[in-house]
């Protein structure tokens, strides 16, 4: 056994146990392996020395590199399994999952400033004993127009560049046709006969049925959308609040007397209201109404344009045609409307200078409300 004596061969364990010992990782333990075991190895040349010996001296050496392979596995084993007992210790460590820990909820939002001031308007109607609804944003033209009583190409339309989505349905131009689906959807209530057939085209925009049934005291907080170009001021998406009351003997004092309870609650106890006439289809009369600004106190002010009054809105008595289709008798009762902008109170209350942030969704703009 020209290299390898029996003496050698019997410390190949020992040896091997103290290389595997010195391993640092996994990787390393591999090299010292392939140092014993593999085809070069230490344990493999002794195995193949054994061949070469003289018979006689071979069982012996057989026996001794045989029980040194098997030494020499053990101890690698041995240490391979410690090895990655520890690397698996460490995985946990850095794998650590605590589920003690707060997880990650959804960022709570909070109002967007429209919401706030339309809220608070809807807030003061709800004190008055109003009940606050809505309707689509997706209208037919014949609730939008002709139930409002605006003659086929009227010039008034013009006024109020539409969205159309077929010749029939339009992106409302204002919350006043909810005025009609409020009225009707009292008398379905109500009626018996229940013959306002208004749910699906062909809009019946004249119903025949004039029962006049319960009182209608509606708000109606909305979106409505105008061609318009969008600039600092304009906007083809804005808010409105209508305001109808339908029921007997209602007449341009009840008008005043909510609208001035209304300002004095949102814009403060000495707020003053002025009617000026004007013109819209489904009021007679109607009237233009604003308020004394508060900026100047009067005198006249970049905010009220040397005017010393603020224009918030529109309002009048429902007109006649109005009311029949909205199914109420106008020999049997009467109502005021009125409408008005949200955008420019926000502006005014929160002092924002330029409409389009408000529909821009910054955040940094939104969380400041
Ligand atoms: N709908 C009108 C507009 O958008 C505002 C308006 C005027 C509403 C008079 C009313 C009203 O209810 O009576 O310009």
């Amino acid at each position: 056994m020209s290299d390898w004596s029996v003496e050698q061969i019997e410390k190949l364990p020992s040896e091997a146990q103290s290389a595997a010992a010195e391993a640092a990782g996994l990787a390393d333990l591999e090299r010292v392996r392939v140092g014993y075991l593999g085809r070069d190895g230490k344990v493999t040349q002794a195995l193949k020395a054994v061949g070469k010996l003289p018979p006689v001296l071979r069982p012996a050496a057989g026996r001794a590199a045989n029980e040194a392979r098997q030494g020499v596995e053990a101890a690698i084993t041995a240490r391979r399994e410690r090895l990655e007992a520890e690397a698996a210790a460490q995985r946990a460590v850095a794998d650590h999952l605590d589920v003690t820990l707060p997880g990650y909820g959804p960022e709570p939002g909070h109002r967007h400033p429209i919401m706030l001031v339309l809220e608070e308007i809807c807030d003061i109607f709800v004190g008055m004993g109003y009940e606050v609804i809505t309707g689509p944003e997706v209208e037919w033209s014949a609730l939008n127009w002709t139930a409002l009583n605006y003659p086929p190409d009227h010039p008034a339309m013009d006024e109020q560049a539409s969205f159309y989505v077929t010749d029939d349905v339009m992106l409302r131009t204002h919350t006043s046709p909810v005025q009609i689906r409020a009225m009707r959807a009292r008398h379905d209530e109500h009626c018996p006969v229940r013959q306002l057939a208004w749910q699906t085209p062909p809009m019946e925009v004249l119903p025949r049925c004039r029962c006049s049934p319960a009182p209608v005291r509606v708000v109606v907080p909305g979106r409505t959308y105008r061609r318009e170009s969008v600039t600092l001021t304009h906007h083809d998406i804005f808010h409105q609040l209508e305001c109808l009351l339908v029921d007997e003997g209602i007449s341009f004092a009840d008008l005043h007397g909510t609208m001035a309870t209304f300002v004095r609650e949102y814009f403060g106890p000495n707020t003053r209201i002025r009617f000026r006439p004007d013109f819209f289809p489904f009021t007679e009369p109607s009237a233009d109404f604003s308020i004394n600004c508060e900026m100047c106190g009067g005198r006249g002010c970049r905010f009220c344009k040397d005017t010393g009054w603020v224009e918030i809105g529109g309002s009048g008595l429902v007109h006649p045609n109005v009311l029949i289709a909205g199914g109420y008798d106008p020999a049997k009762v009467s109502g005021f409307a009125f409408g008005f902008g949200i955008e420019r109170l926000a502006q005014r209350r929160f002092n924002i200078e330029d409409i389009r942030t408000l529909y821009e969704n910054d955040m940094r703009f939104l969380r400041q409300f």
